[in-house]
């Protein structure tokens, strides 16, 4: 599928078998979890560019790099907060927005409740940070928000992903590059991923 990468490192299928199983607690779950979104913002992180500056070592100038583009990471409440931890790590510079979105139970639209995004973000590479592309309504709709506050370079960085999803956004939004570490066989009638891992909010934060 076009502008899709699936995130293939071992580790990160192995992490992903822990948080498909039903048996891991919460407590275990956000631990994982966090443990993945570090290995993920490395994999996502690959093209950032950089410019060349001068450093010093103890013993002699040499050359060095920083980081020339500012990133934002938005993740999707709630469950989006799981991924942070691990981004922010690896970005410590990043800015971090949020975007209040549950589902409707019933109609499977995204219904909002909380926007919060930093200033500039026409030049920053911005992350959107959600475990679950399902249907891709809420993705869509955040991605749309984003664009609307200036965004013009976005991925969206999920965890698991429906092909439902995923044609959702591509075709919304068309030059929105997915990262996912996979890519699941379709949704049930309650639009839940299939094989999945479940509610995920419910699953980092113990609600059910
Ligand atoms: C989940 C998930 C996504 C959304 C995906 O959130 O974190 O935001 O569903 O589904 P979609 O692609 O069909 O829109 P949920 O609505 O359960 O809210 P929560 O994170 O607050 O539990
Ligand atoms: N949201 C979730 O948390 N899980 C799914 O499987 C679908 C949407």
């Amino acid at each position: 599928m076009k502008n899709l990468t699936i995130i293939e490192h071992p580790l990160v299928k192995r992490d992903l078998t822990l948080l498909r199983d039903r048996r891991t607690p919460s407590n275990q779950f956000r631990a994982i979890l966090r443990r993945t979104s570090t290995l993920m913002a490395y994999e996502v992180t690959r093209q950032l560019p950089l410019k060349r500056v001068s450093v010093s070592t103890p013993l002699e100038r040499t050359k060095g790099y920083v980081v020339s583009q500012p990133v934002v990471l938005v993740p999707i409440l709630r469950a989006g907060l799981g991924l942070v931890g691990g981004f922010v790590e690896m970005i410590p510079d990043a800015r971090v927005g949020h975007i209040g979105l549950y589902r409707d139970e019933e109609s499977l639209k995204p219904v909002d409740y909380y926007f919060k995004v930093p200033r500039n973000l026409k030049h920053a590479l911005v992350l959107l940070l959600d475990p679950m592309l399902a249907t891709g309504g809420s993705g869509v709709a955040a991605v749309s928000y984003l664009k609307e506050k200036g965004a013009m370079k976005i991925f969206y960085v999920s965890l698991v992903a429906a092909p439902e999803g995923v044609r959702a956004m591509q075709r919304a939004h068309p030059d929105i590059h997915i990262y996912t570490c996979s890519l699941d066989r379709g949704l049930n009638e309650k639009g839940y991923i299939l094989p999945g891992l479940g509610d995920a909010g419910d699953r980092i934060f113990g609600t059910e």
